[in-house]
């Protein structure tokens, strides 16, 4: 199997995005591609769109890596927050591997552009405590310590108000409840005060399509530890799950 080119995939609520991506320097070797996410996101609607997708890159056979909205543990969804609950216990590597015919690698999404941001990012060469904070139809982690990753973190649904924070920071949260970007920011500002309590990072960065407007909320930030945007964006999730899949890939 040539890993030198892996398919990175994002899965998200909205869109299903993927690009070839050349392991070796993180670079995309392809257009970044999408199909919308089926509604409901059962898994056999998400398995033909990723067909779709596969097919539009003529991808055959080789290896693709999948950044999964979930928790994901040895290729299997345990939690469905964003996606229909059919997802829960379900084998997402089989699902999209009987699906495509090609042998896939999936983690959580957050994790993916971690490794992203970790390997090729702002997050490069940091040591310590090191978490990336994704802001989109929900919160997304991902937790680093001395570069190597803690999967599954989840800090998304630490509770604020007896919810999920996600239900009150997210995208989606300030999209909901009309807010501006100082609403946005002081309650983002609420969150990153409730992480300081329960983990001292050394770093926060913030991805997903909403760190492109950081400038308009961070001056709200007061947590003690430095918190910047990410370098990629909404590419991290596709570079990120094709480093991943090729890493685990090659340890098998
Ligand atoms: C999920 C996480 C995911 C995040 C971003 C959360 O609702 O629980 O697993 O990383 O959304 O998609």
């Amino acid at each position: 199997m040539d890993t030198s080119k892996v398919l990175g995939v994002d899965v998200g609520g909205s869109g299903i995005k993927a690009a070839i991506i050349d392991t070796k320097t993180g670079e995309l070797l392809s257009e970044r591609l999408r199909v919308n996410t089926p509604k409901p996101s059962k898994p056999e609607a998400m398995a033909t769109a990723l067909q779709e997708l596969v097919a539009m890159h003529q991808w055959k056979k080789g290896l693709v890596g999948v950044g999964f909205p979930a928790i994901v543990s040895q290729g299997v969804a345990h939690s469905a927050a964003n996606i229909d609950d059919a997802w829960i216990g379900t084998s997402i590597e089989k699902v999209f591997g009987d699906a495509i015919n090609c042998p896939i690698v999936a983690l959580n999404d957050a994790d993916a552009a971690g490794i992203a941001e970790m390997r090729f990012g702002v997050g490069k060469g940091k040591r310590g405590t090191v978490m990336l904070l994704t802001i989109g139809t929900g919160i997304g982690s991902a937790l680093f310590t001395d570069g190597k990753l803690v999967s599954n973190s989840e800090l998304g649904h630490i509770r604020m108000f007896g919810e999920s924070a996600e239900r009150y920071v997210s995208d989606s949260a300030r999209k909901r409840d009309d807010l501006n970007w100082d609403e946005f920011g002081q309650r983002f500002n609420e969150y990153l005060l409730y992480v300081q309590r329960v983990f001292f990072p050394d770093l926060v960065i913030l991805g997903g399509g909403i760190s492109k407007k950081f400038d308009k909320y961070q001056q709200h930030f007061t947590a003690k530890f430095p918190v910047v945007p990410a370098t990629f964006r909404n590419k991290a999730g596709a570079i990120g799950a094709a480093m991943y899949a090729k890493e685990i890939w090659e340890a098998k």
